[in-house]
């Protein structure tokens, strides 16, 4: 079988003898390796402050919590869930917005009709590794005095208008998880540019301790990232622009043997925006192709490749979130269609071209 995804790892030998100094040093937690990560990450992102966690739910969360969000939060319904999760952990309702055709991020013009008097903040996604309009969303967000949180999960190294992701709104919130193109096998990333909201997170990274560490100043997480988790991800982040080269070239494989199959169509990327290449989604219109996104899906997995249905079902078709199904349910037709047609095929920064070959030969069998 393809494997949808395979964390691209440094060798080994790269972090053993990281590793080892660690065991014996004692101090496997928050300590020198997560201190030169984030310097390393803060540096190349050019944002004040890093503050890595033990993933971006746990991130999300804590940024919910440090922005004190609270009443009604506009987000997209095409994401992952724990965008929606960080949200409902903090006691905040999800408005769930449409998706723009094309990019299928979340659709700036659909956003102002959704703003109340509960309204506090936006929370806008990379899709796929492709920036939101961050230009718009910062204009909504002055203009109505929201707070701006991005789920920046697959959007490590991306970039808008020629300046890198990190740096934009109140806060973003970055995924190392195995699936995203920098790993350090589970982890997260918090940056910002406000300095009392960065003290705020590392103490509620640390259950909300105080500078001496006998009180509790916050409600905070357990969310510290371990010395080891620290060192992959700081090794793999020195790959980052090689990492994100090679699924752009992969993703230009796919779409060059692709792009002439009937009722498939891209994720548009704007000239204005550097994708990631986190993922590479194809949309299959079923009344156009010769058969449903389903059908493709199981045509691969019967064939020996993974592929994903993704994002989907949109978040407000959800069982976890079945009192907003009736609320919504037909009123966000751009990002339906896409849960219903989008899936996601094996992709990941060394992937051999003669499986990417495979995998079209298989979609173009069915389609
Ligand atoms: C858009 C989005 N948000 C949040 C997450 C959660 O990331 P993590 O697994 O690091 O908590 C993911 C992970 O896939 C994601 O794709």
């Amino acid at each position: 079988m393809i494997p949808i995804i395979r964390p691209t790892l440094v060798d080994f030998s790269d972090v053993e003898a990281e590793f080892k100094e660690v065991w014996e040093s004692g101090q496997v937690t928050v300590s020198k390796y997560t201190a030169l990560f984030e310097k390393k990450v803060a540096k190349t992102l050019k944002v004040k402050n890093v503050i890595a966690v033990s993933s971006c739910t746990s991130g999300l969360i804590l940024g919910a919590k440090a922005l004190a969000l609270k009443g009604e939060v506009i987000l997209p319904t095409f994401t992952f869930a724990a965008t929606a999760h960080a949200l409902i952990w903090n006691n905040v309702t999800p408005v769930f917005c449409d998706s723009e055709k094309g990019t299928y991020n979340i659709d700036v013009k659909k956003i102002e009709s959704l703003i109340t008097k509960k309204t506090s903040a936006i929370m806008p996604v990379y899709i796929f590794g492709v920036p939101p309009k961050i230009d718009a969303l910062e204009k909504i967000a002055a203009k109505y005095n929201l707070k701006l949180l991005f789920d920046s999960a697959q959007g490590l190294g991306a970039t808008f208008k020629g300046v890198p992701s990190g740096g934009f709104g109140d806060i973003e919130v970055f995924s190392l998880s195995p699936t995203k193109v920098v790993s350090s096998i589970e982890g997260g990333l918090i940056t910002t540019n406000n300095d009392e909201l960065a003290n705020n997170i590392r103490q509620l990274r640390d259950y909300g301790k105080s500078a001496d560490g006998e009180d509790m100043d916050h409600v905070g997480l357990s969310a510290r990232i371990s010395e080891f988790h620290s060192i992959v991800g700081l090794k793999n982040f020195q790959k980052v622009r090689q990492l994100i080269r090679n699924r752009l070239n992969i993703i230009k494989l796919y779409k060059k043997h692709l792009k002439n199959t009937r009722g498939i169509t891209f994720q548009h990327v704007p000239d204005t925006c550097k994708s990631t290449g986190n993922y590479m989604v194809i949309f299959i219109d079923e009344r156009k192709a010769k058969a449903s996104r389903d059908e493709v899906y199981k045509y691969m997995s019967d064939n020996g490749a993974q592929t994903k249905k993704y994002f989907y079902p949109a978040l407000h078709m959800q069982t976890a979130y079945m009192k907003y199904r009736k609320k919504y349910s037909g009123k966000l037709p751009v990002a339906e269609k896409a849960a219903l047609e989008g899936l996601a095929l094996p992709l990941y920064s060394h992937m051999d071209n003669s499986l990417v070959l495979k995998v079209c030969r298989l979609i173009k069998e069915v389609l």
